[in-house]
């Protein structure tokens, strides 16, 4: 057998942001591919996580609901807790929970910014470096952050949202060379614009429609089931060689 293990049998794997959109997809595709999965929710959405834990559960595998608010790091330090406390370890994290607030740069406010940068970048920072202190000690793990293509390349109103992800596709590298010597693997997901609650607005909307569709290659956007087997193979046996990628899901727009 030459082909190395795209699943991620009897693994623990922490998914934020499971109950919505792209996060919801990945959990479940994560417990398809064999892993038990604690699911994140904002504390005053956590009903949202009912539905999943209920398809993990259909597929066989264990599920946990737990809240976290980023970026606060007592928030940050309960999940892991909790997560330890009920799963025993976390050995695949998986940084899906994130926010878009489009607005011209001209009218950005500082709350605008600060909100976005601290969910996207900083608290997927601190909730990294939380985890991965618990892999050093378990002797290693994966991580796959959802950046963007919004990471490489500009889209119009997504001053902070653009910033953001560009932050989370380098920072991808220095966790990547920094964490390689404890065997942890650290790479991201930058996904085109797909169809969730995040970019309703967008695709109501028939020029920004039109204009999205005309800058992907393959004519279509995505739907969260589009993203999830990158993921799931960033946090299987089969890419044990590598980190610091981002792996654009992105329909070609990156290519054109
Ligand atoms: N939908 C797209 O077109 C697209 C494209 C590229 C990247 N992404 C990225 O994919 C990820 C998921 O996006 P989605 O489209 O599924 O969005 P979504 O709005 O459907 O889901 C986002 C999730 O993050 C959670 N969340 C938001 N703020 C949080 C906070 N402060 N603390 C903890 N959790 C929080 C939400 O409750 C929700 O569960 C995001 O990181 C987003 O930037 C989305």
């Amino acid at each position: 057998m030459v082909l190395p293990s795209m699943r991620l049998d009897d693994r623990i794997a922490l998914v934020t942001g499971a109950g919505s959109g792209i996060g919801q997809a990945i959990a479940v595709a994560m417990a398809e591919a064999g892993a038990d999965c604690v699911c994140t929710e904002l504390p005053d959405r956590m009903e949202r996580l009912g539905p999943v834990c209920a398809a993990i559960e259909t597929a066989g595998r264990r599920a946990w609901a737990l809240p976290l608010q980023l970026p606060h790091l007592d928030s940050i330090d309960a999940l892991v807790a909790g997560a330890l406390e009920a799963a025993g370890r976390i050995d695949v994290l998986v940084n899906n929970a994130g926010v878009n607030i489009p607005r011209p740069a001209l009218d950005l406010t500082e709350s605008d910014w600060d909100q976005v940068l601290d969910t996207n970048l900083k608290g997927l920072f601190f909730l990294s470096q939380r985890v991965a202190r618990t892999m050093v000690a378990g002797g290693g793990g994966k991580i796959v952050n959802i950046a963007s293509q919004n990471g490489v390349v500009g889209y119009y109103r997504r001053a902070a949202y653009c910033a953001s992800k560009a932050g989370v596709v380098n920072l991808t590298r220095v966790l990547a060379i920094e964490w390689a010597p404890h065997h942890i693997l650290v790479n991201a997901v930058g996904p085109t614009f797909v169809l969730t609650p995040l970019t309703q607005s967008t695709f109501d909307d028939p020029t920004l429609r039109q204009d999205l569709l005309g800058r992907i290659p393959l004519g279509r956007v995505g739907q969260p089931e589009d993203i999830v087997g990158a993921v799931v193979f960033l946090a299987s046996p089969a890419a044990d060689l590598i980190t610091g990628h981002t792996l654009l899901v992105d329909g070609g727009w990156t290519a054109l």
